[in-house]
């Protein structure tokens, strides 16, 4: 390609896991010629390692109110009830249309799709495909799907992929509407590699930040590229303060870092244990659910005894599932604890809680429509209300189904005519400056300390000191030599994850309550008379 290239297409759709291709296949079947554009391959995104399971109301006896009741505690009070109404009511159908799309579930003798429990669910509704590995198979099944739509005779319904290719910012036409992408191609050079994708929808689908932190079960791909774009591009971000850390993620030791084998709640649901290093079952009496609470109850219960025994880690005892079950039902989990050198058929697991998932994101309304016109997001990148102050286990990979059929219908309800093209910018001319990549590490480190299980107003203040510090580095960087480091994935990646980090720890300095998994040690009560609320932030001036 020559610089300044670019392409044309009805939609535009940033990220390929669940949430993206969904979008990108029903906008097609609608008759939009979509591209995707994907900053790794197709399937490197989170939804490959999901591995628990999709919930939804599919079991005989349940319903969609329950799945409201148990998504609406575990949030704390901070749900949009229409939001989670609607994903909960359209959830099965999602499902089932996901099956049609040839994802396959596990199910009985008999065909009926299997359901296990998981942590905040009165009732076994999520479904699984692999035992463990149900991000794996509904990505290979989307990605399948894709590629095949990638062949369609007719353009209109056609969708083309870009991997490898870092979305840089958002174009928008002289009305401030969403106009598509400018884009980097790696390998193609710095200049040849820059171009745009110009479209009449955009779609952010780019998943979490999960690597703001050290530890995480998030892929390395996961460092909040989409928040960052939307808080450059002037959308609004809710709720970001509330990071998930999941409670049972196997611990490989104090320094671990990147992402972090995850024990699957299922494994709780199937009847583990968590106990010390005396056997004792600590959660017991804690919650009526015990092991099967909310997750931020469980992750608090464990941060609790770890601190009160001055231990490192706790342990999952699943001994009594016995080989064969641990190989049918658990295979990755399984696979994954030996690699490390411990077999959960002979000995407990030690298990730690990291940085999992990420509540809130860019805002919008019941359509995926964000704030920006045009912009829409869904999946992990979204605050759609739906998870409040805690997602409940097994929501995302429906949420983000729902919403991108949401969207996609909403695109193809009305698409504005094609808008005055929008030039792309030129790569030698930085409209703010490219960290270096060695800060990626200086970032997690200080989130970590500073603003992750455990929060209080001293952490965070040395957190925000400390993050301003390199961002005030970079700036001056820019001011000095017009340039700072070199454009490519490592440098956009640290660029975006201090973007959110920013925003993230002036969120949760402000947060003066502990509320889902926003846990600050000096508020240690949940303060409903002033924080029954949301915080929302923009780049600058930021309003609550
Ligand atoms: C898990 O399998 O425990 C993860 C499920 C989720 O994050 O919803």
């Amino acid at each position: 390609p020559a610089p300044g290239w670019s392409i044309d297409a009805d939609v535009v759709v940033v990220g390929s896991g669940v949430a993206g291709l969904t979008a990108a296949l029903r906008c097609a079947s609608a008759g939009l010629s979509t591209v995707v554009v994907t900053k790794a391959r197709l399937d490197d995104g989170s939804t490959r390692w999901a591995q628990g399971g999709i919930a939804a109301a599919l079991g005989e006896g349940d319903t969609p109110e329950q799945h409201l009741d148990d998504t609406l505690v575990a949030g704390a009070g901070l749900c949009d009830e229409d939001a989670v109404r609607l994903m909960v009511t359209e959830g099965p159908g999602a499902v089932r249309r996901l099956i049609d799309s040839g994802a396959n579930f596990d199910k009985d003798a008999l065909g009926v799709i299997e359901l296990t429990r998981e942590g905040g669910h009165h009732r076994r509704r999520i479904a699984h495909a692999g035992g463990d590995a149900t991000g794996a198979e509904i990505s290979r099944a989307l990605v399948e799907a894709a590629k095949y739509a990638s062949d369609a005779p007719d353009p209109a319904g056609r969708i083309r992929t870009i991997e490898n290719a870092l979305v840089l910012d958002l174009l928008t036409d002289a009305e401030g509407r969403a106009a598509g992408v400018s884009l980097h191609v790696m390998g193609e050079g710095q200049h040849d590699g820059v171009g745009a994708v110009h479209a009449r929808a955009v779609v952010l689908a780019t998943g979490g930040m999960g690597q703001v932190f050290s530890a995480t079960t998030n892929p390395s791909v996961s460092t909040g590229d989409g928040v960052a774009l939307a808080l450059r591009a002037g959308a609004e971000i809710s709720d970001i303060e509330f990071v998930q850390f999941h409670p049972t993620v196997l611990f490989l030791g104090p320094d671990a870092e990147g992402q972090q084998p995850l024990v699957s709640e299922a494994v709780r649901g199937e009847g583990a244990h968590l106990v010390d290093a005396d056997g004792v079952r600590f959660m017991v009496g804690q919650h009526e659910l015990a092991e099967l609470a909310p997750r931020d109850i469980v992750a608090k219960g464990i941060m609790r005894r770890m601190q009160e025994q001055g231990a490192a880690h706790m342990y999952l005892d699943a001994r009594h599932f016995g080989a064969e079950m641990w190989e049918q039902r658990f295979p990755t989990i399984l696979a994954a604890c030996r690699a490390h050198g411990i077999d959960p058929v002979t000995e407990p697991i030690p298990v730690a809680p990291a940085a999992h998932y990420a509540s809130g994101g860019v805002r919008t309304d019941l359509h995926g429509r964000t704030t920006v016109p045009g912009l829409y997001a869904c999946g992990e990148v979204a605050c759609t209300g739906v998870h409040g102050a805690n997602r409940l286990a097994s929501n995302s990979l429906l949420e983000g189904l729902v919403y991108a059929e949401r969207i996609a219908a909403d695109i193809a309800s009305g698409l504005p005519a094609t808008g005055a093209p929008v030039p792309v910018p030129h790569p030698d001319v930085p409209k703010y400056p490219l960290l270096p990549a060695e800060a990626r590490l200086a970032i997690q480190r200080i989130m970590t300390e500073g603003a992750g299980v455990l929060r209080s107003a001293a952490s965070l203040a040395k957190a925000a000191e400390e993050i301003e510090a390199i961002h005030a580095a970079a700036r001056g960087a820019l001011a000095e030599h017009g340039k700072t480091a070199e454009p490519g994935t490592d440098t956009w990646e640290a660029t975006n994850l201090l973007c959110v980090a920013r925003v993230l720890v002036t969120a949760a300095l402000r947060r003066e309550e502990t509320r889902g998994c926003h846990w600050r040690e000096d508020h240690a009560e949940r303060d409903d008379a002033s924080w029954r609320r949301h915080i929302v932030v923009t780049l600058n001036p930021d309003r609550t």
